[in-house]
C-alpha cells in the first residue's frame, strides 16, 4: 500500500502555539498527593516533592499545568489551602466523593512549577462560588502587595506575585454532574460578570470560558453559541473538553475518532465566527482544548467509589487508566489533529498529567514510570514547535461510524525555522498493511534526516508497569530516506512515527 504527502514551504497553517503542550493537574485521586506530592518518598525535596516525578515531568517541557480542577474546582475553598499546614481543614470533595486534606494549596503547586519549569494556568470556582472569589483569589495570586488577599500571601511567604495570566472561568458548566451546574444562559451571564470584575483588575488576562464538557452533550453546540453571546468581548479562548474511549474493542473505530475530534473543533471553530459576525466584534476568540486525552481502562473500578459506596477515602487510586500501545496511536493522532488546526486551537492541556489519566505513574514508596502515551506527548511537545505546514496528504481510506474516509496514514508537518528542521509525525491505522509514504518537500531543501523514532509492537494491548517499565517504548527507526527532494519512510500496520529532516 502506498501515501503520498506534499510538504510545500509557502502552504502553512499557523503558527503553533507552545500552550498547545500543556497539561492538567487535578485534586482527584493520586494525582497530587502520591503523584507529586510524597514527603516520605525517598526522592522527595524539601518539599515533600517528588524527585523522580519531577525528573519526568520536566524532561516533557510542559509549558504550563491547568489546576486546581477539574469537577473537583466546582465546590473549592482556595483559602483552605493557604496557611500552616496544621491549620488547614480538612473538606469533602463532593465530585470524586473523597477527602481532601488540603496540604497541597497554590503556595505548594506554584513552588513545584517552578521546579518542573512550567507556569500556573488556574481555575477559579464558578460553581458553588462566583465573582467575590474569584476577586479575591486573583488579587492573592496576582497584586504585589499592600491590599488584604496580598499582603495574607506575603505573610504566607511569597513576596513577590506569581503573575498567573491564564484563567478558566469555572469548569464544565454544561454537565448536571458538576456542583453548581447552570444552563447556558445562566452561566454565560456570570462568566462575563466575572471576566469583567477580573479585567478590572487586569486588563491583559487571558480569560477562557467554558463551552461544552464533549461534543456528545445534549446542549452541544447551542452552549457554546449562547455563552459566547454573552461572554464574547470579555473572554480570549473557549474550552473543550474530550475523552476517546474503546469500549467495544474495536481499533479501527476507535482510531476513527480523531475525525470526531476535528469536526468537533471545526463546529465550534464557526460557532465563534458566527457569534463574531453578529457582535460586528473585531476581536478573535480562540479555543482552550484544555481536557484531552483516552479515559475508559479505570471506569468500572472507580464505580464504587464514585457511588459514594466506598466511604470519603483521603486520595484513593482513582481514573488510574493503565495504556496500551493502542493508545500511543490514538494520543498520536490526537496530537496531529492539533498541528492541523493551530489555527484556532491555540491551548490544550493532556489530561492528567499523574497518576490519574496520565502519562506518568507512580507506586506509593516506590517507582515512578512512563505509561505508552508518554511518547508520543513527549516528541510532540520537545519537537512539534515552529509552524504547521497545510499538507497534502494521500492515502488509501477506511470506513468508520465518524466519517466514511478515514485515511490509514494520518500524518502532521512542523517547520521549525529557528532550527532549520522539517519535522514529521506519522500514524499509520492499517491493521495488516505496510504502507510505503513518500513526502515531497517543496521549496524545501533537505539535507539529511537526523532523527527517526518508531513506536510498534504485537500487542495492541501491551502496557508499561512499574517492574515492566519499557515493554512499549520508541525505538531508533531505519530506512526513511532522502532523495531528490523526496524523503521516503516504511509505515509498518498499526505504527507510530517521527521523522525530523535537516534543512540546508
Ligand atoms: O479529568 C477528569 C475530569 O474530567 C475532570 O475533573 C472534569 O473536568 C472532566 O469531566
Amino acid at each position: 500500500m502506498k501515501a503520498s504527502v506534499v510538504a510545500n514551504k509557502d502552504y502553512t497553517i499557523s503558527k503553533i502555539d507552545d500552550r498547545v503542550y500543556g497539561a492538567f493537574l487535578e485534586h482527584l485521586g493520586r494525582a497530587i498527593y502520591e503523584g507529586i506530592y510524597e514527603p516520605d518518598h525517598p526522592t522527595a525535596d524539601k518539599d515533600g516533592m517528588r524527585g523522580d516525578v519531577a525528573d519526568l515531568v520536566k524532561k516533557l517541557d510542559v509549558p504550563f499545568v491547568r489546576y486546581p480542577g477539574g469537577n473537583f474546582v466546582s465546590a473549592y475553598n482556595w483559602e483552605d489551602g493557604i496557611g500552616p499546614r496544621e491549620n488547614r481543614p480538612t473538606r469533602l470533595d463532593l465530585a470524586w466523593h473523597t477527602s481532601e486534606s488540603n496540604a497541597v494549596g497554590i503556595h505548594e503547586f506554584a513552588d513545584w512549577c517552578a521546579t518542573v519549569n512550567t507556569e500556573m494556568m488556574l481555575a477559579v470556582n464558578l460553581g458553588s462560588r462566583g465573582v467575590d472569589e474569584a476577586r479575591n483569589f486573583l488579587e492573592y495570586v496576582n497584586h504585589p502587595g499592600g491590599s488584604y488577599w496580598s499582603d495574607l500571601r506575603i505573610k504566607n511567604g511569597r513576596k513577590e506575585p506569581w503573575n498567573v495570566k491564564l484563567w478558566c472561568l469555572g469548569n464544565e458548566m454544561d454537565g448536571p454532574w458538576q456542583v453548581g451546574h447552570k444552563d447556558a444562559d445562566e452561566y454565560g451571564k456570570l462568566a462575563a460578570n466575572t471576566a469583567r470584575a477580573m479585567r478590572m483588575f487586569d486588563k491583559n488576562l487571558e480569560l477562557i470560558v467554558c463551552g461544552s464538557s464533549n461534543a456528545d452533550m445534549p446542549s452541544y453546540p447551542d452552549w457554546e453559541r449562547i455563552v459566547l453571546e454573552h461572554t464574547y468581548e470579555h473572554v480570549d479562548h473557549i474550552s473543550l473538553h474530550m475523552y476517546f474511549a474503546n469500549r467495544d474493542d474495536n481499533t479501527p473505530n476507535f482510531l476513527g475518532l480523531a475525525e470526531k475530534l476535528d469536526t468537533y473543533i471545526e463546529t465550534v471553530a464557526a460557532t465563534i465566527r458566527q457569534v463574531k459576525s453578529k457582535k460586528r466584534s473585531k476581536k478573535d476568540v480562540t479555543i482552550s482544548f484544555d481536557e484531552w486525552n483516552v479515559w475508559y481502562h479505570s471506569n468500572k473500578k472507580d464505580r464504587e467509589i464514585l457511588d459514594g459506596n466506598g466511604g470519603w477515602p483521603h486520595a484513593p487510586g482513582l481514573l488510574e487508566d493503565m495504556y496500551n500501545f493502542e493508545d500511543v496511536l490514538m494520543v498520536g493522532l490526537i496530537l496531529n489533529t492539533f498541528i492541523r488546526r493551530s489555527d484556532v486551537v491555540k491551548i490544550a492541556c493532556i489530561a492528567q498529567l499523574v497518576n490519574v489519566i496520565a502519562p506518568i505513574m507512580t507506586e506509593k514508596g516506590g517507582p515512578a514510570w512512563a505509561q505508552t502515551i508518554y511518547y508520543p506527548y513527549y516528541f510532540a511537545s520537545v519537537y512539534g514547535r515552529g509552524t504547521a505546514l497545510q499538507l497534502v496528504t494521500t492515502s488509501p481510506t477506511y470506513e468508520t461510524p465518524h466519517s466514511a474516509e478515514t485515511k490509514f496514514v494520518d500524518v502532521s508537518g512542523v517547520h521549525n525555522e529557528d532550527e532549520g528542521v522539517l519535522t514529521f509525525f506519522l500514524v499509520n491505522r492499517n491493521p495488516s498493511e505496510t504502507v510505503e509514504t513518500s513526502v515531497s518537500l517543496q521549496g524545501f531543501n533537505g539535507v539529511e534526516v537526523i532523527d527517526h523514532q518508531v513506536m510498534t509492537h504485537p500487542n495492541l494491548k501491551a502496557i508499561n508497569t512499574s517492574a515492566k517499565q519499557n515493554e512499549v517504548a520508541p525505538r531508533k527507526g531505519e530506512g526513511a530516506k532522502l532523495a531528490n527532494g523526496n524523503l521516503s519512510v516504511s509505515l509498518p500496520p498499526y505504527s507510530y512515527q517521527m521523522v525530523r529532516v535537516r534543512l540546508g
